[in-house]
């Protein structure tokens, strides 16, 4: 039997309305490159993938100027109208290529400060998991279920953590819950289509530096993080 391989991707359709940018947020500067690069190199350097199925707008002028999506490791696959499109059809660009039983971590092109350490710890808490999981963080502030400005309640923060990415699941049962999934606003992650499965995703505590560029200051954050990290 052939072992498991391992595949990275990363959804990059989105447009990042929250940047009030110019371009999407993906290919905004930071610490002289794009965010994307960072974000692809950083993957490609563990060292761990076959290769790195990136979904694209089929509208963005930016992607074919980059040197990294013509690495040899890189498929370029169709962005979609959400995540969880782009999502399935980066999947559906690998299918004669991955096994249902291969693993697949899907990582934000906006998370452009992974380290190699989160990847592996990931795939070495899940690779004997039946169902594969998420790194995540516990939260550390106060929750509140709010409505019209008005707070309803306090949830019990002691069973909350917050989802980051890469998130790691077997390329049959990935796609299979994506496609039956498809349409449904909830599935904001990956793991959110598992769980209407009825399976139970894991947690694995990621690191905080692990952040997802979504308003302007992130990018000095990132940077920040960036020239402090060491491996
Ligand atoms: O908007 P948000 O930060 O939640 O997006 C998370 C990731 O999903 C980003 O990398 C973004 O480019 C991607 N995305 C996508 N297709 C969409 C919407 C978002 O690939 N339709």
């Amino acid at each position: 039997m052939d072992s498991v391989k391992f595949w990275a991707v990363v959804p990059a359709a989105g447009v990042g309305k929250r940047m009030n940018a110019d371009r999407p947020k993906q290919y905004l500067e930071l610490a002289g490159k794009t965010v994307i690069e960072h974000t692809l190199y950083r993957l490609l350097s563990a060292g761990v993938f076959e290769a790195v199925a990136v979904a694209i707008s089929i509208e963005d002028p930016y992607w074919p100027e980059l040197e990294v999506s013509a690495h040899d490791k890189v498929i370029t696959a169709a962005g979609g109208k959400e995540r969880a499109d782009s999502v399935l059809s980066a999947l559906k660009s690998i299918r004669d290529l991955a096994s249902d039983n291969d693993w697949i971590l899907v990582h934000d092109a906006a998370r452009p400060c992974i380290t190699s350490t989160d990847i592996h710890f990931l795939i070495d808490s899940l690779a004997d998991d039946a169902v594969g999981g998420i790194l995540a963080l516990s939260s550390h502030d106060t929750l509140k279920n709010v409505q019209s400005g008005s707070i309803l309640g306090t949830l019990d923060r002691s069973h909350i953590w917050r989802a980051l990415t890469p998130q790691m699941f077997r390329y049959g049962s990935l796609k299979l819950a994506l496609e039956i999934a498809e349409g449904n606003p909830a599935i904001t992650d990956e793991a959110s289509a598992l769980e209407l499965q009825g399976l139970q995703p894991k947690i694995v505590e990621g690191r905080p530096d692990n952040i997802k560029i979504t308003r302007p200051e992130d990018l000095a954050l990132a940077q920040f993080y960036m020239e402090h990290q060491h491996d």
